[in-house]
């Protein structure tokens, strides 16, 4: 019987030991500590470079507790895949100026196959926000986490609260799935969008919630064949694609996909944005399905008038061509009496719009919508009543 009993508790912990180092590189190996207030960048780092250099694939296991970081950047080309398990919390230096002005807290750079699962992120954002309100002089605001360059990327079950700048952004990237994360900080929190994709081709995001001060998603320039489902959004600024055009030359959004998604309270449902300036961008192949709207000022809305204090905009016509946008079975309340804006450029106008089966009430009453310079056709219910 005892014999019995070494032998299975050998085998548990022999079992234990096996799937809690199983070749897993334990950041506190490396030096860092879980105590929330010694900087363990370098330990970090100093785990990286085992895993980025090993011939066969490697995992860096972060455990339980709280690691300070630093702007921090996690530089490829790797030799082969890294997983990075994170069961702990890392934190930002509460002094928002450490994370210094390169716009990044932790930066992914040029790493292939890379997977990111867990992991709650705190960057401390309140007293940088508290500086752009009061103050001049602040650093221009680290994004929490970032992948610029990398293919083949999977972030799950990450968490991330109070970011300064933007929680998460895939930058110049192919095929990136994003799911289950969940995207926190203060309505009125300026500029902490959840996701921004930019450049990239193949993003997959599912499965999220996102409550920010700014959009929930944003998709700028050179964004293709994108795809979000089951998202929740609110309170924020809504899935915007935009502001786009903001450059002469500037490539296009296309093939965009948002299904199964619900807003709350935001200020937009889905939007298109560009600036009222000449531009080469585009927008085309756009699909915004099975939307529910909670009280949401702009549930649909194009606005290609964007100019801020109006500076920069001399002809006030956006170059950016808007085309083959569908929106399907929308549903819910307006927290505005105008349910759809459609706002498009007099020198390019929005063509091949189509609405189906959107029903947006304004209270109980009827909602409005408004058009400019747009060509589109309807089908099914359209309520309110379509102006195209
Ligand atoms: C990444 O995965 C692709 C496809 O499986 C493979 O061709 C490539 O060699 C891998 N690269 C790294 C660095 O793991
Ligand atoms: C992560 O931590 C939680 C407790 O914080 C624990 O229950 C869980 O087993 C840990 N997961 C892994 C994979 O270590
Ligand atoms: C459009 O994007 C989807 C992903 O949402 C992808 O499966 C499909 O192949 C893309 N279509 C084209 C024509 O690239
Ligand atoms: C806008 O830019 C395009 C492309 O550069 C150019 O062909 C066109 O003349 C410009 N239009 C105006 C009004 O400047
Ligand atoms: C504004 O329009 C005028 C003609 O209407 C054109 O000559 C000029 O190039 C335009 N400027 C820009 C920046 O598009
Ligand atoms: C909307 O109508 C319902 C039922 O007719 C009523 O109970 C509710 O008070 C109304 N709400 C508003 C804001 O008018």
């Amino acid at each position: 019987m005892a014999a019995k009993l070494i032998v299975s508790s050998f085998f548990f912990f022999f079992i234990l030991f096996f799937v809690t180092s199983n070749g897993a590189l334990n950041v506190i190996t490396y030096g860092a500590k879980p105590d929330g207030k010694t900087d363990s960048t370098e330990a970090f780092l100093r785990a990286w470079t085992v895993a980025c250099g090993s011939a066969k694939g490697a995992t860096i296991y972060v455990p339980k507790g709280r690691y300070l970081m630093k702007e921090v950047e996690f530089q490829g080309p790797c030799k082969s895949r890294i997983l990075v398990h994170i069961n702990g919390t890392i934190i930002a230096p509460t002094d928002y100026r450490a994370l210094g002005n390169s716009g990044y807290w932790i930066l992914f750079k040029k790493v292939d196959n890379l997977t990111v699962v867990g992991g709650n992120l705190d960057a401390k954002g309140a007293g940088f926000w508290d500086c752009r309100k009061y103050g001049k002089d602040c650093p221009v605001g680290a994004r929490s986490i970032t992948f610029n360059w990398a293919n083949n990327v999977i972030v799950s079950g990450l968490t991330s609260i109070n970011s300064q700048a933007t929680h998460l952004v895939v930058n110049s990237c192919n095929n990136v799935i994003v799911r289950n994360v969940k995207l926190y900080a203060p309505d009125e929190s300026p500029n902490t969008d959840g996701i921004h994709v930019q450049s990239s081709t193949g993003v997959t995001i599912t499965g999220s919630t996102l409550q920010t001060g700014d959009d929930c998603i944003s998709i700028g320039p050179g964004t293709r064949n994108l795809f979000m489902k089951s998202i929740k959004c609110g309170p924020g600024h809504g899935v915007s694609i935009g502001s786009l055009g903001r450059e002469l030359n500037e490539d296009g959004v296309e093939n965009v996909t948002l299904t199964n998604a619900v807003f709350t309270g935001s200020d937009n449902g889905v939007r298109i944005k560009s600036w009222a300036r000449n531009s080469t961008g585009f927008v085309r192949n756009i699909l915004f399905q099975d939307l529910i709207m909670y009280k949401v000022k702009n549930p649909i809305i194009i606005d290609q008038n964007y100019c801020p204090d109006n500076q920069g905009c001399p002809n006030q016509t956006s170059g950016v061509k808007i085309s083959q946008v569908t929106y399907r079975n929308i549903q819910g309340t307006s927290a505005t009496p105008e349910a759809m804006t459609f706002d498009c450029s007099p020198s390019n106008l929005c063509t091949e719009i189509r609405l189906h089966d959107i029903k947006l009430k304004y209270m109980n009453e009827t909602a409005t919508s408004s058009c400019n310079n747009i060509h589109g056709t309807t089908s099914g219910v359209t309520d309110p009543e379509s102006c195209f």
